[in-house]
């Protein structure tokens, strides 16, 4: 387990580095991350490099025996770049450009703007590339933050084209796919084709999806531009990136593909996320100092597997924020919690945004592990507390591997597009979906893994697809050879690769192994409440149901109160034909899970557990005092079975009883 820090000497005086490194090291910090928005001070005009305040950052730290991890400042670009390059500005789906002021101002897509990345990376690298204190590199920060990726710029134009000329290679090709018959839609030529925006009516839909896997490749390639320079430079430092909690706009899987990341680094704000999904209010207004259980871990288990088992925190909620609707100072102990809440889910990392709080700019109300005035803060206090404890505690210092789990969970970057493009409904929200099926394993014990369709599952007893627009062969044949118990959602096998309802109707290639057809959907307002029972558990539909018909000898093993199908099985494959509330859910997946030979328990409210190697965690994120549900002689590494608010113990043994 280590413990690091986000820094920014440049916003500080020299004066301060000294102490800044000795006090970071004495709080037990290993990592500092660094330079991530330092443009203008690295070059302050065209081509004129100053690299000695950062030589001497850089020395300060590593002489107090830390790691430097450096970020390529990319996300900000300086004033003279924008002056004598305008174009690079972004543009907006209602045609305006961004100003310069802020960060992120730049167009994905602009060549001009991805040789300049380029220019400097290359000038960055050769001179830190080799510096062996600098264990690892972030290209950028945060790719997509204030919603950047889309830009509705003549750059995005011409290379969309090019794009949609190597997907269809004919016009007529994209024309028959995307349907263009359809009101008059058909293109002449790839040139004709503009950018779905600033339309009177809904675009075409496969032109939005389109485009969104077009930014979304242009995500990815404009990171590998600089990977590409850094493997050159920095052959034996970690190279990453720093995603986001709860975020889709680019296919997390396709970025990572080809090692084009050693570690997937994301930024984990639990109490900000709870307040900006759409989460039910009494959930938001429960889980208001503490963040809901899952909303972390959700997304622990989510990168995990994106850095294929490296995963780090790259910044860590240390105190109240300054970005959510409302910005509440978290539950005593939280800090605390969330770390070992990462370490349990298999965290090599987990960095504290910032070192201190800025009293100026942008950010002046978002807290840090040091007050402005340089006194550690409460969520510092106990940053101090768990180093402590990870120092003196060989199980907790040396953690072993991260379990793998039993059940998965599929999630699928492409299906968040579709269904936001095609909501059909004001409530349907595909990621809240997964999210509920994710809370639901959670509150039963169970340890998750959020895993692509495209990975290999054969080793799991259990795996859920909350939902997947498009079903292709190599899903069914995976399903075909597997052994495990599947769960499949609703608006499964909707749609094609093109965005048309599959000729057999959904579930699409679905029905090879589970034959159904979908008749109709209908999407519910909240009035609309559609009753059924489950075994002995009554509940009803929400956002979404569909009218199904079970063919061949495929079993219907609930229905709704009005007779249509509720939840279908063949074999090992089962089809929840709506989206079912929560209690609901966890009935289907409890009886999956028997099925699948995985022992599940009912948690308390609020409390989670996660396993890593020889040792199990119990979290409390509810309001009540708990229990956790370790053995009768377990032998607690830290805390105790007794957790109040803001608590968490692990024991030695992964047995629960
Ligand atoms: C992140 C970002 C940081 C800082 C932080 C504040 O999104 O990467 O630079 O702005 O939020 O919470």
């Amino acid at each position: 387990m280590q413990l690091g820090v986000c820094y920014y000497p440049e916003q500080w005086p020299r004066s301060m580095w000294v102490d800044d490194a000795k006090r970071m090291a004495e709080l037990g910090i290993t990592h500092v991350r660094i330079a991530e928005f330092a443009w203008s001070r690295m070059e302050p005009r065209a081509g004129e490099f100053v690299w000695e305040w950062l030589d001497e950052a850089i020395e300060t730290l590593a002489a107090a025996g830390l790691k430097l991890v450096l970020g390529t400042p990319t996300a900000s670009p300086p004033k003279w770049l924008v002056d004598a390059h305008p174009e690079v500005l972004p543009v907006r789906a209602d045609g305006v450009r961004w100003n310069f002021g802020s960060r992120r101002h730049y167009d994905i897509s602009s060549e001009i703007y991805r040789r300049e990345c380029v220019r400097f990376v290359t000038a960055m690298a050769a001179r830190y590339g080799s510096n062996p204190s600098i264990v690892a590199w972030q290209t950028d920060n945060e790719l997509g933050c204030h919603d950047t990726v889309p830009s509705y710029s003549p750059a995005a134009l011409k290379r969309f084209h090019a794009w949609l000329q190597l997907r269809y290679e004919s016009v007529n090709a994209l024309n028959e796919a995307w349907g263009n018959v359809f009101w008059s839609m058909e293109y002449s030529s790839f040139d004709a084709i503009g950018l779905p925006n600033l339309t009177p009516t809904d675009a075409n839909p496969i032109h939005l999806v389109d485009f969104r896997r077009f930014m979304s490749d242009e995500v990815a390639s404009f990171h590998r531009e600089q990977i590409e320079v850094l493997r050159r430079h920095a052959p034996n430092a970690d190279l990453l990136h720093n995603f986001m909690g709860f975020f889709t706009t680019f296919d997390h899987y396709r970025f990572a593909e080809d090692n084009a990341i050693d570690v997937a680094a994301w930024d984990s704000y639990p109490i900000a996320r709870t307040e900006s999904i759409p989460l039910p209010e009494e959930q938001k207004a429960r889980y208001a100092r503490t963040a809901h259980p899952d909303v972390s871990a959700f997304d622990h288990d989510r990168y995990r597997s994106i850095g294929r088992g490296r995963f780090w925190v790259m910044e860590q909620q240390a105190g109240p924020v300054n970005w959510a609707s409302w910005n509440p100072v978290p539950a005593k102990g939280m800090v605390r919690l969330w770390a070992y809440e990462a370490f349990a889910h298999g965290a090599e990392l987990v960095s504290y945004f910032r070192w201190r709080q800025c009293p100026f700019a942008q950010e002046q109300m978002h807290s840090g592990l040091n007050l402005p005035n340089n006194e550690l803060s409460p969520g510092g206090l106990e940053v101090q507390q768990a180093a402590r404890e990870i120092a003196a505690t060989a199980s907790l210092s040396g953690l072993g591997e991260p379990t793998r789990a039993a059940t998965a969970i599929v999630f699928d970057y492409e299906t968040q597009w579709m269904f936001e493009i095609q909501r059909h409904g004001k409530t349907f929200d595909y990621q809240m979906l997964v999210f509920d099926y994710y809370e639901a394993l959670r509150e039963l014990g169970l340890d998750v893994d959020i895993v692509s369709s495209k990975a290999d599952l054969s080793s799991y007893r259990l795996v859920v697809v909350p939902s997947i627009a498009v079903i292709d062969e190599t899903l069914v044949g995976q399903i075909e050879r597997s052994s495990a118990q599947w769960v499949f959602g609703p608006r499964s096998g909707s749609k094609t690769t093109a965005f048309a309802i599959p000729s057999s109707l959904p579930p699409g290639a679905l029905q090879n192994v589970l034959p159904m057809q979908v008749l109709e959907v209908e999407t519910l307002r909240p009035t609309l409440t559609p009753q059924l029972t489950f075994g002995d558990q009554q509940g009803h539909a929400t956002h979404w149901r569909e009218h199904v018909r079970a063919n061949g000898d495929t079993r219907v093993d609930a229905q709704f109160d009005d007779a249509w199908p509720a939840v279908l099985s063949h074999g090992t494959v089962r089809y929840v034909a709506a989206w079912l509330s929560h209690g609901l859910h966890r009935a289907v997946l409890e009886q999956a899970a028997k099925e699948a030979g995985i022992e599940t328990q009912l948690l308390a409210d609020g409390l989670r557990v996660r396993r890593r190697g020889d040792l199990t965690f119990a979290f409390n994120f509810g309001v009540l005092q708990v229990q956790a549900p370790a053995p009768v002689n377990a032998t607690f590494v830290l805390g105790q079975r007794q957790l109040a608010t803001g608590d968490v113990c692990a024991w030695k043994g992964a047995q629960t009883d």
